[in-house]
């Protein structure tokens, strides 16, 4: 079904995906709202709510083709303490829960909801696996999150809402999130792998990722996609190629796991292990992407025009 011109509501629209994502819908004809948790708007499209407090006004929520479920504390800013990872957990599941209830009131419901989730589902380990969307979840933290966040978006087909997860992969983008992290020691000759540097690193350049959004509207796709490039990049490849681009050595020894534990603490983790996960089932609903490997992609991130 085509979907095309259709008004889009976006959670969490002011983040970096959000924002690249609002730009290429309003390019493609759509009428792009978000909702924030900032009461002073910013712009017209902007609508209040409150996931904690439970403030979402129904009429904000009235007339959606589709809705976009982006909105989620920072993964990766603070510590893994208890109150954080409750945080962290309540900010996406919540938030979900916050908006079923109004949409199950409202009269025109969306035809399509899409979630955001993370790579983080398979669990935090490096192996030889391949991992599909089939693949059981892990018991870590980011396991368990990723387990509760897709199922508070599962929940809109009660409504007979056509749903669509994408399990998402570290984002390239010009504009921050995790790429912005590791400039700076790089730049200052301070790089190195992090542990072993043999953990996979799933990857996936902004515009392919918004494209990929674009892609489930326009096909109305259901359920479970991975959102990462085709190919595979370790921890030590990535660094490397960083350095390379930003013509910078590496000296330094790999930083040891203890070290990254000891400041991190649980959060080290998800840094030090992971494993390759696979695009195919995205491909073969025909989408192509445009940045398939690491190089062209960090090249576009690290040095935009
Ligand atoms: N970027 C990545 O590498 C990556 C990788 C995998 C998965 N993801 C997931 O994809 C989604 C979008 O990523 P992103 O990089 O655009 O994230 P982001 O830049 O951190 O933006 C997320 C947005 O969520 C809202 N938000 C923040 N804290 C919140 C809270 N406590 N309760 C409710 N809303 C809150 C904020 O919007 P307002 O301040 O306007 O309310 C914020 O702009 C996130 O759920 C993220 O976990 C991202």
């Amino acid at each position: 079904m085509e979907l095309l011109n259709s008004k889009v509501l976006i959670t969490g629209g002011s983040g970096l995906v959000g924002k690249a994502l609002t730009a290429l819908l309003e390019m493609e004809g759509y009428q792009v709202y978000h909702l924030s948790r900032n009461k002073t708007a910013k712009s017209a499209r902007q609508r209040f709510w409150d996931p904690n407090k439970g403030v979402l006004d129904a009429k904000d929520v009235e007339g959606f083709d589709v809705i976009v479920h982006l909105a989620g504390a920072p993964i990766a800013k603070k510590r893994w303490t208890a109150s954080r990872k409750k945080n962290i957990i309540d900010s996406r599941v919540t938030s979900a829960q916050l908006l079923y209830n109004r949409i199950r009131k409202t009269q025109q419901k969306p035809k399509l909801l899409l979630s955001a989730s993370g790579i983080g589902y398979y669990g935090c380990k490096t192996d030889n696996h391949l991992y599909v969307e089939g693949d059981p979840p892990g018991s870590d933290f980011l396991g368990r999150c990723c387990v509760q966040w897709e199922k508070s978006a599962q929940q809109f087909e009660t409504l007979g809402i056509t749903t669509c997860i994408l399990r998402t992969g570290v984002v390239f983008s010009r504009d921050g999130g995790a790429l912005k992290q590791l400039l700076p020691p790089i730049n200052y000759g301070l790089g190195a792998p992090l542990g072993s540097g043999k953990q996979h690193v799933p990857w996936i350049h902004i515009d392919d990722l918004c494209q990929m959004y674009l892609h489930v509207i326009k096909n109305n796709l259901h359920g479970t996609f991975n959102a990462v490039a085709p190919t595979t990049l370790t921890n030590a490849e990535l660094t490397q190629k960083i350095a390379q681009l930003l013509g910078k050595k590496l000296w330094l020894p790999n930083i040891p796991a203890f070290m990254l534990k000891l400041m991190l603490g649980e959060m080290a983790n998800m840094i030090l292990e992971g494993s390759a996960v696979s695009a195919q089932k995205i491909v073969e609903t025909g989408f192509v992407f445009q940045y398939e490997k690491a190089t062209p992609a960090l090249l576009s991130s690290l040095f935009p025009n």
